[in-house]
């Protein structure tokens, strides 16, 4: 069983990366939509939150745990290891920020949350795979809600990805980085933005692309799969969003997360 969490619906871009992949593998997907968004809160709070999360999903009876979240990646990945020692973690920022490196421009863009973008660790990571690269990174703190409340072909929506992606369009950059799991939800747009030669990472496919290669296991056919989506918030919204994204029915169910994370 791989276990699956985010802020909200974001992460449900990588359940859709999955079920490309491996549409008969058990999962559990845990979206916080109750306290979305983490983007703008402190590190210390982002941690809680994603160790209660990741609580939920292995009492669950998650093996592996993919941290479809750039933010509870960048702030609390180290943290989760060390309080779930026996479960592997997998975060969304080391694998695109490999796939930026190996695109092998001099100019990498990243845009994310206010949190990960102050957090440094795209600019650190990218640096690491590719040290003469140039890392321009932008806050977009409002696509989070906008994509949330499904405006994704809004014109509002527009004039945002305008505002905010103008000064990486300005800059040349080569690559752009979704370094957030909302992100992708707005990618047809942005890239058509950026202009066909920048090539734009979806965090999801390649932390996907990652797990499958590390734990192939977790990726086979199962009979009868059990395939397992909660919300700490259920509401239509989440429903109706989740539905057009995965192109099926879903009806998230109600998770209670424990105050006090289970050492497991
Ligand atoms: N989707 C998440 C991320 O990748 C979190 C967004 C948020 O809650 O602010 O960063």
């Amino acid at each position: 069983m791989i276990g699956l969490f985010d802020s909200g619906v974001g992460g449900l871009t990588v359940v859709r990366a999955l079920l490309e992949k491996a549409p008969q593998a058990d999962f559990v997907y845990l979206g916080d939509t109750a306290r979305t968004p983490y983007g703008n809160k402190s590190p210390e709070t982002v941690e809680r939150y994603a160790l209660e999360d990741a609580e939920y999903v292995i009492r669950h009876g998650a093996e592996l745990v993919i941290v479809a979240c750039n933010t509870a990646s960048a702030l609390a990945l180290p943290k989760l290891q060390e309080s779930f020692p026996n479960i592997p973690f997998i975060g969304v920022v080391k694998p695109a920020a490999q796939a930026a490196a190996a695109l092998g421009g001099d100019k990498v863009g990243v845009i994310g949350t206010k949190a990960t973008v102050n957090s440094g660790i795209y600019e650190k990571v990218v640096r690491k795979y590719a040290p003469g690269a140039k890392v321009i990174q932008k806050a977009c703190p409002l696509f989070v809600p906008l994509v949330e409340e499904g405006m994704l072909d809004d014109q509002v929506t527009k004039i945002m990805i305008r505002r905010y992606l103008t000064p990486l369009r300005q800059a040349n950059v080569s690559s752009l980085i979704l370094g957030c799991t909302h992100y992708p939800f707005l990618k047809s747009s942005i890239q058509r933005f950026m202009g066909k030669k920048v090539k734009v990472i979806d965090s999801a496919n390649v932390v996907i692309q990652q797990a499958m290669e590390e734990y192939p296991a977790l990726f086979l056919p199962k009979q009868d799969p059990k395939q397992l989506i909660a919300f700490t918030d259920t509401s239509s919204n989440s429903d109706k969003l989740a539905s057009s994204w995965l192109g099926r029915p879903v009806k998230g169910i109600k998770a209670e997360l424990a105050p006090e994370p289970v050492r497991v």
